[in-house]
């Protein structure tokens, strides 16, 4: 970070969207590109619902004013949305046309893969810089070491999981607790290790209805009276209804209880952790703007800020760390 307010790609106004599913800090990280770019002397724009709003010209002027009282507000302010249209060449010569009109000289985009695809296709097209700010709960960008949400999300999991522990242990019950996660096991195996949970199904290791068998059977001789079990919602059962559904064909020492968490895991209060990177990623993606950077995600790597080519942050190759999964299996005898 440089607080010498140098303009040196000579920008005057950009705009700010948030994209795809909304996650908790994303308005503390609204907060941060709109402080920081007036900081800087430029005029900043807010686009409401995503791209949508840029097919469609819903912007609105944005002052220090506009993000008084939103840091510890989840959601977003600027609403969201999955926009199929931006899909679209049509869209996306629309949304240029937007550009046009209210004259912005760059993006700044908030969200998750799908923002960052559309934002890259974008600048290929029309040369629109981009910067995005990966906010996501699933954690499954490449070049950062978190997103946004994903603490927040988290924390909302355990919070979950201790109390579903404790009717568990009452009852001497299975649960198998459904988590977030469409193509990643992030939340399932960070909150399974922070609730202390028996097993974990994910769709990055190769975990299977077998290796639980195993797992609860094994908890049975070692006298365990209850047990919790944390599947993300992507992997290869499709989720938390059909795991049980195997299991209870197969081990019946516990009566079984499915949980499904859900959306619950998208919304509250933003975690310290999720608003100080977010106000971190919103000043360094304003900064990042005036250096000239496009198609860049900007991101944290070892606390330290990363700028990082969107389609490398897009990488499929971003693996669970595997320390923590053999710390959550070793903890769980
Ligand atoms: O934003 C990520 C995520 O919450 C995934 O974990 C989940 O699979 C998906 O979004 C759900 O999306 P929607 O709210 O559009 O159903």
């Amino acid at each position: 970070m440089t607080t010498e307010k140098k303009n040196l790609a000579k920008l005057k106004r950009i705009g700010v969207l948030t994209s795809g599913g909304d996650a908790p800090g994303m308005n503390a990280a609204v907060r941060g590109v709109v402080r920081s770019a007036l900081y800087y002397g430029l005029e900043v724009y807010g686009i409401r619902k995503g791209y949508k709003g840029l097919i469609n010209g819903n912007l609105e002027p944005m002052n220090s004013r506009s993000v008084s009282n939103i840091i510890h507000r989840g959601g977003t302010i600027l609403k969201s949305a999955r926009s199929s249209e931006f899909r679209t060449k049509e869209g996306r010569a629309k949304a240029y046309e937007t550009v046009k009109k209210f004259e912005l000289d760059g993006l700044v985009a908030i969200g998750g893969d799908g923002t960052f695809t559309g934002a890259s296709i974008f600048y290929d097209e029309y040369n629109v810089p981009t910067v995005g700010i990966p906010g996501t709960i699933d954690n499954d960008l490449a070049g950062t070491d978190f997103t946004i949400g994903y603490d927040t999300a988290t924390n909302t999991a355990v919070d979950a999981i201790d109390k579903i522990r404790d009717t568990a242990s009452s009852h001497n019950r299975l649960f198998i607790i459904e988590v977030m996660g469409r193509d990643s096991g992030f939340i399932a195996v960070r909150s399974a290790l922070a609730a202390g949970a028996e097993a974990i199904l994910i769709p990055e290791k190769d975990t299977n209805v077998d290796g639980l068998i195993k797992i609860l059977q094994d908890g049975k001789k070692n006298k365990k009276t209850s047990s919790l079990v944390v599947v993300a919602e992507g992997g290869a059962y499709g989720g938390a209804v059909e795991v049980a559904r195997l299991v209870k064909e197969r081990f019946t020492h516990y009566e079984t209880k499915v949980v499904t968490l859900g959306h619950i895991q998208r919304g509250g209060t933003p975690t310290v952790f999720d608003r100080v990177m977010a106000g971190r990623l919103g000043v360094a993606s304003v900064e990042g703007l005036l250096a000239g950077k496009h198609t860049t995600m900007v991101g944290l790597i070892h606390n330290k800020i990363a700028f990082t080519p969107i389609h490398e942050a897009l990488k499929m190759d971003r693996h669970i760390d595997e320390d923590i999964w053999e710390t959550a299996r070793i903890l769980s005898l």
